[in-house]
C-alpha cells in the first residue's frame, strides 16, 4: 500500500472512531439530560409537596394558636402573662371582666406597679421574680385593683413562661377570683367573734351576779368607816369637844370613803358593759389591782391571804382592760372555791412581771390543785367539777378565748399543794401595734385597796 493510501485509511478510521465516539457522547448526553429532566421534575414536585406541607402546617399552627388564645381568653379563670421586665403582654377576657380594664388598656403596663394593691406589691414582686428564676408559687393571695379602684381578691398560681428553645421569656399567672369567698369568710369571722363576745358577756354577767355579795362586802368597808366617823363626830359635838381640826379630819375621811364607795360602784358598772371599743394599752398591774378592788374584801373575809408581787417596772399590754380583769377575777374565784374546801392557811399569790418579750400574770394558790386527769379538760367550755348552780364551767374557757385573742397563752399546772395559772401576753412595743397610746396611764401602786 502506497503511503497515500495508508494515510487515507488511517484518516478514515480516525473519522470513523471520532464519529462513533461523538455518537456515544451524544447518547450519553441525551441519557444524562433525560435523567436531569426527571430529577428536576422530581425536585419540582417534592418542592411543591413541601410548600403544601409548610402551608398546611402554618395553617394548623395558626389554628392551634388561635385555639389556644381562644381557650385562654374564654377560660373561666383570670389569666395573664408578663415579660421578663414584668410588663403585661397577655390579659384574658375574664380579667377584662373583673377589672374593667380591656386588654389594650393594660398591655405594655407594669403589672405590680399599676395593678396590684399597694400593701401587696412587695410580696407580688417577689412571686414574679421567683417565677422568672424558675420557682413557681401556688395559691398566693393578693388584691388586684380594678378600673374603678375597687379591690378584687385573687388566688394566684404563677409559673415560668419559656420559648421553644427553653429560654425564660416571662411569667404566666393563672388565678382564681376569691372575692366572694373572702367576703363570706370575713362574715363568718365576724359572726364567730360576735358569738364569742356574747359568751364572754354572758360569763361576765354570771361573774357579776356572783359578785353581788362580794361587792356588798366591798361597800360595807367604806360604809362602816363613814358610820364610825359620823358617830364619833356626833358624840364629840354633843359633848362639845369637837374642835375645828377634828371636824375637818373626820369630814375628809368621810369624803374619801364616799369616793371609794362610788369608785367601787362605778367599776362594777363599767365591768358589766360589753367591750366594744378598740383595744387599748393596759397596765397589767392595774388590772390586778382593779380585780382585787372588786373581790379583795370577799377573799379577806373568807380568811384567804392575798399576796401581790407586782414588778416595779412593767411594760404595757394591748387589750380590753375589763376583759383582762375578768380573766383575773375568774382565776381568783376558782382559787377561792378550791381554798374553801382545803385545810391549812389559804393563800393566793398574784404576780406580775416581764421578760424581754412577754408580760406574765401568774396566780398561785394552795387549794390542793387540779386532779391531773382533769388538767387537759379544764379549758373546755362547760367543764366543771362544781355542783349544780355553783359553776357554769365557762370561767376558764372564756379566759382562754380572751387571752388567745390578745395573742397570749394561759396554762395551768399543779405545784406543791395547789394550782398555778400562768398567763403570758406579748408586751406592747412602742409604735408597733395600732393602738391609741394616750390610753396609757401611770401606774400607782398605792391605789391598791387593802
Ligand atoms: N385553782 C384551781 N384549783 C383547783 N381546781 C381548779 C382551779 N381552777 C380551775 N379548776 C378546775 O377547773 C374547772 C373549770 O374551771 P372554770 O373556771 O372553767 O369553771 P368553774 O369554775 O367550774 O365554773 P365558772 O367559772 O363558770 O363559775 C373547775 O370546775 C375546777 O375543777
Ligand atoms: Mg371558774
Amino acid at each position: 500500500m502506497s503511503q497515500d493510501a495508508k494515510l487515507a485509511a488511517f484518516l478514515k478510521s480516525k473519522v470513523e472512531r471520532e464519529k462513533s465516539a461523538r455518537a456515544e457522547a451524544e447518547q450519553l448526553l441525551e441519557a444524562k439530560s433525560k435523567e436531569l429532566y426527571a430529577a428536576n421534575q422530581k425536585l419540582t414536585s417534592s418542592n411543591r409537596d413541601l410548600e403544601k406541607m409548610v402551608a398546611q402546617r402554618t395553617e394548623e399552627l395558626v389554628f392551634a394558636n388561635k385555639e389556644l388564645t381562644q381557650l385562654i381568653d374564654t377560660a373561666n379563670a383570670p389569666i395573664f402573662s408578663l415579660d421578663t421586665k414584668g410588663i403585661i403582654n397577655e390579659w384574658n377576657q375574664q380579667l377584662e371582666k373583673i377589672t374593667g380594664f380591656s386588654r389594650n388598656q393594660v398591655i405594655g403596663r407594669c403589672f405590680v406597679e399599676e395593678l396590684v394593691a399597694p400593701a401587696d406589691k412587695p410580696l407580688m414582686a417577689e412571686v414574679i421574680l421567683n417565677a422568672l428564676k424558675g420557682d413557681e408559687t401556688t395559691n398566693h393571695e393578693f388584691v388586684l385593683l380594678t378600673r374603678s379602684n375597687e379591690h378584687v381578691d385573687l388566688l394566684l398560681n404563677s409559673s415560668t413562661r419559656r420559648d421553644a428553645s427553653g429560654k425564660t421569656v416571662g411569667v404566666v399567672g393563672i388565678a382564681q377570683d376569691v372575692t366572694e369567698l373572702t367576703k363570706v369568710r370575713a362574715e363568718q369571722d365576724k359572726e364567730r367573734k360576735e358569738a364569742a363576745a356574747q359568751i364572754i358577756q354572758a360569763s361576765k354577767l354570771a361573774t357579776l351576779g356572783e359578785m353581788a355579795t362580794a361587792v356588798a362586802h366591798e361597800l360595807n368597808q367604806p360604809l362602816s368607816v363613814i358610820r364610825m366617823a359620823a358617830g364619833n363626830t356626833r358624840r364629840k359635838m354633843v359633848r362639845g369637844t369637837a374642835g375645828r381640826k377634828y371636824l375637818t379630819d373626820k369630814l375628809e375621811r368621810i369624803e374619801a370613803q364616799t369616793e371609794r364607795a362610788a369608785a367601787i360602784i362605778d367599776h362594777m358598772r363599767m365591768f358589766g358593759r360589753e367591750a366594744m371599743e378598740a383595744p387599748e394599752l393596759v397596765d397589767p398591774r392595774e388590772a390586778v389591782v382593779n380585780a382585787l378592788g372588786l373581790m379583795g374584801q370577799q377573799l379577806k373575809l373568807a380568811g384567804i391571804n392575798v399576796v401581790t408581787e407586782l414588778a416595779e417596772d412593767c411594760p404595757f399590754i394591748v387589750g380590753h382592760p375589763i376583759q383582762i380583769e375578768q380573766v383575773i377575777l375568774n382565776l381568783l374565784s376558782n382559787s377561792r372555791d378550791s381554798l374553801s374546801e382545803s385545810a391549812g392557811r389559804p393563800k393566793i399569790v398574784l404576780q406580775v412581771f416581764a421578760d424581754d418579750k412577754c408580760v406574765y400574770i401568774v396566780s398561785t394558790d394552795n387549794g390542793g390543785g387540779i386532779p391531773p386527769a382533769l388538767l387537759p379538760r379544764i379549758f373546755e367550755p362547760f367543764f366543771t367539777t362544781k355542783e349544780m348552780g355553783k359553776g357554769t364551767g365557762l370561767g376558764l374557757s372564756v379566759s382562754y378565748g380572751i387571752i388567745s385573742d390578745m395573742k397570749g397563752t394561759i396554762v395551768a399546772e399543779n405545784i406543791d399543794d395547789g394550782a398555778r395559772l400562768t398567763i403570758a401576753l406579748p408586751q406592747y412595743l412602742i409604735g408597733h401595734d395600732d393602738v391609741n397610746e394616750s390610753s396609757a396611764r401611770e401606774f400607782k401602786a398605792d391605789s391598791l385597796i387593802d
